[in-house]
């Protein structure tokens, strides 16, 4: 008896485990299949236009996602099926320009759920993940001081003796044969600059000519939140993942721990910077407490990412951008001998605000280049009517940089770096050219960046002429669409002579 009834358990175990299985498997493909149907035939968008699989699947923007083409494959998109498509069951996406004050500056629209959940970093929203408006605004009231004028200001000897550092090292290097590779180094700047104004120390990444421990754990975070938009139970159970998955939310947990640290050890020791003043331990008033120090690491955390990569890659683009032009590059020289007629010298943000050939530099590289070139989804919180369509409540609609800057009824030759195009700008081009943003969710570090950029690019052409190395390809400085973008290459070879006047 014992033995015919272990006999009936070994013989129906794997069958059983079969048919489990198979149960699994069309329970899986049997309810994704409705859903695509559903997508297809019932879905309150079904009208709109867009590549067939993108309409009944969130699998066509994960899977461009991976391959950091997403951006590029949307823009494709709208060149075949006009100006508002489906890229996503529940996303369209607009690249009429004026549409964008229509969305980010409306209280029609909030941001959308799947895509800024998986932006939170380590399971606490930060100022860019917050959805809710009015927790939103009061995050953005205590973090406001951080990047106030007055803060800034105070900040710049800082960022000046950065960039002297910076080009120190550049000219020693200079000395040898080899080209430079200058996209770590401008990573190492953006990171110190960012570190530095938020906890008043510097990481003397540039000094040591090394980067910091955190840049790593910082790189991370980038593919973690790929996985948490088509999973979000991963964010709680990521860090047990195995392989890669795991490894990167296991890097984003030291992460985590580092940046609580800091901030623990601030609050005991009663710290403080202009950045931190009103943040450690201001009341947010939509908590009616101030931060913990997870929540604040989590900010400080979104600070470090959102300040270092962005300012970086730009200039990084600005060279690439200028550096192909011999035109650009003299009208940018003639016009900085004119203002600082010492090589070695680092201006200051106010001298270079007013040179317009250096602005239009900027802009130009901020319209080509402009490294969030990905669409920032919002969703309807109510029907409404946008660029003509009406939109449901519940559905998300967005706008993306890469189309807008590149659109050739409003620049003309738009894949040409041209900075004259920014010396006399029409109404159309002021509207189309967002890089920032516009609206309650701008970009909070804008004036930080644009000052960075402003007196490094100047710097940089006061002090040396450059050429680019010839192994370079315009393959590697594609843009890669990772949320901030990079060149695919992630390098960037220079040849650099120091001025002589
Ligand atoms: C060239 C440099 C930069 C560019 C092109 C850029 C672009 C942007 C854009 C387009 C947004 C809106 C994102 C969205 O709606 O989802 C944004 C938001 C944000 N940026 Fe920047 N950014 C740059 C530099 C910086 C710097 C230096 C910081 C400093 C920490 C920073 C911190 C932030 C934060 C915290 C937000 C969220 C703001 C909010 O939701 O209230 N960014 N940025």
């Amino acid at each position: 008896m014992g033995l015919s009834t272990s006999l009936d358990h070994s013989e129906k175990s794997p069958y059983m485990v079969f048919q489990w299985a198979l149960t699994v498997v069309l329970v899986f493909f049997g309810s994704n299949l409705l859903v695509v149907v559903y997508n297809l035939l019932l879905h309150p968008l079904k009208e709109f236009p867009g590549p067939p699989l993108a309409r009944c699947t969130s699998l066509w923007g994960f899977y461009w996602n991976l391959h950091g083409l997403r951006a590029h494959k949307i823009d494709n998109a709208h060149k075949r099926y006009g100006t508002i498509i489906r890229i996503a069951p529940n996303l369209l996406s607009f690249s009429d320009p004026e549409a964008v004050r229509e969305i980010y500056n409306s209280k029609n629209f909030v941001k959308a759920e799947g895509f800024y959940r998986a932006k939170r970093i380590f399971q606490e929203n930060h100022l860019l993940s917050f959805r809710d408006p009015a927790q939103h605004h009061q995050r953005r009231k205590l973090l406001s001081r951080g990047f106030s004028q007055a803060t800034l200001t105070e900040f710049e000897p800082q960022i000046a003796s950065k960039v002297s550092t910076l080009l120190d090292q550049w000219t020693k290097l200079s000395k040898q044969k080899d080209a430079i590779d200058v996209y770590p180094w401008a990573h190492m700047f953006g990171f110190d600059v960012i570190y530095h104004l938020m906890f008043g120390i510097d990481p003397e990444s540039l000094k040591r000519g090394k980067e910091s421990v955190i840049m790593p754990w910082l790189r991370s975070w980038r593919p973690t939140f790929n996985y948490k938009e088509l999973l979000p139970q991963l964010e709680k159970w990521g860090p047990s993942a195995p392989g890669i998955v795991g490894k990167n939310f296991r890097n984003v947990q030291k992460w985590k721990m580092y940046a609580v640290d800091i901030v623990r050890s601030f609050r005991q020791e009663g710290k403080t910077t202009p950045f931190l003043s009103r943040v450690l331990d201001g009341i947010d008033e939509s908590l009616g407490r101030p931060l913990t120090d997870s929540e604040l690491a989590e900010e400080c955390m979104g600070g470090m990412f959102g300040g270092s990569g962005t300012t970086a890659n730009t200039f990084v683009f600005a060279l690439w951008g200028t550096l192909r032009h011999p035109d650009v590059v003299r009208c940018l020289k003639n016009e900085l001998k004119d203002a600082f007629p010492d090589t070695n010298v680092i201006p200051s943000a106010v001298e270079c605000g007013k040179l317009p050939y250096l602005n239009a530099v900027l802009q130009e590289t901020l319209r080509l280049y402009p490294t969030i070139i990905a669409i920032l989804p919002r969703m309807a919180v109510q029907d409404t009517v946008l660029a003509g369509a009406h939109i449901p409540k519940g559905a998300n609609v967005g706008i993306q940089n890469l189309t807008i800057h590149r659109n050739e009824q409003i620049f003309s030759e738009p894949k040409d770096f041209c900075p004259e195009r920014w010396l006399q700008p029409n109404e159309a081009q002021r509207t189309a050219f967002v890089p920032f943003s516009v609206g309650p969710r701008k970009c909070i570090g804008s004036n930080l960046a644009e000052m960075e950029l402003r007196v490094l690019i100047a710097a940089f052409f006061r002090r040396f002429n450059a050429s680019i190395d010839p192994s370079m390809t315009e393959r590697e400085m594609e843009l890669y669409d990772g949320f901030s973008a990079s060149p695919i290459g992630g390098r960037l070879l220079l040849h650099l002579e120091k001025e002589n006047s």
